[in-house]
């Protein structure tokens, strides 16, 4: 729920995710429940408030968030990693393919289709599990979920096969600097494997493995998507969204523009 600016980061991905198509939405929450539950709700004494006092704009804007689509909650009890909580949501999505955003990734393609919109799109052309990569650092990729390419087939524009992937693995064992960066969309049988998963990196059941083990009877693609990535789970990642953000605002860009050049001058 920390603010981006003065939107919630959860609110950042799902506009992307309604912006996508998504229509049903679970969020797998661990203590702050209540908090976001009476975010996306609607409010009919603050909005009526709001009306009498001719506020109508920021009346609009909360209506906005309560009516982006139909928000469900599930807590996950326990903090045993990724892919524990992806099984919290076996009962709510079936046997349907669905879509995986993490709350800490935040991905800003200006003017151009939402990041998950593009993994969906590549969804069906081939019917098969994707994960949204790009390219980091050599000296990162032990943050991260790193694909390894298979080497028999071609890619398809953005999109390449997988052979493997390999969760936070050291510099020197990473089979590429292809990173997921929080974006997935996946077949049901996703949770055949997380049932039977066993704790991996960090001593957490990882998603990543599991999804290594779906390879062995379907394919997984991995999907270079276009827009920029900000990780508003890091310190200097939520400042950069931050300021990036707020220079997008024309409420602040101005102010922000000119502080911002008057600071550099002072290094
Ligand atoms: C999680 C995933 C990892 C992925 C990363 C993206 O890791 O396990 O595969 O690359 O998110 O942000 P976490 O950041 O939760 O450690």
């Amino acid at each position: 729920m920390l603010p981006i600016v003065d939107i919630p980061t959860i609110q950042y991905i799902i506009k992307e995710a309604v912006a996508s198509g998504i229509e049903e939405i679970l969020i797998i929450t661990n203590s702050n429940k209540h908090c976001m539950e009476n975010h996306f709700d609607r409010s009919y004494e603050l909005e009526s408030r709001l009306e009498e006092s001719n506020k109508l704009e920021e009346r609009d804007m909360i209506c906005e968030i309560a009516n982006m689509a139909n928000i469900y909650y599930v807590r996950q009890k326990e903090p045993k990693g990724l892919g524990h909580a992806i099984l919290c949501a076996k009962s709510f999505i079936g046997n349907d393919p669905f879509a995986v955003l993490l709350g800490d990734d935040i991905v800003e393609n200006h003017g151009g289709k939402p990041a998950l919109k593009q993994l969906i799109e590549a969804y069906n052309e081939v019917e098969a599990s994707i994960v949204g990569v790009q390219t980091v650092p050599e000296d990162e990729v032990y943050k991260y979920g790193i694909v390894e390419p298979s080497k028999e087939s071609e890619p398809v524009g953005r999109r390449v096969k997988l052979s493997s992937m390999v969760e936070k693995p050291k510099c020197e064992e990473a089979p590429s600097n292809m990173a997921v960066l929080g974006r997935y969309v996946l077949t049901p049988e996703i949770f055949n494997f997380l049932e039977m998963q066993t704790p991996g990196a960090g001593g957490e059941i990882q998603l990543t493995d599991s999804i290594k083990s779906l390879m062995i009877s379907q394919a997984v693609y991995a999907y270079d998507f276009e827009g920029i990535r900000y990780d508003a789970g890091d310190k200097f990642g939520f400042i950069k969204a931050t300021i990036e953000y707020a220079l997008e605002r024309e409420d602040l860009q101005n102010k922000l523009h000119t502080y911002l050049k008057e600071l550099v001058k002072t290094f």
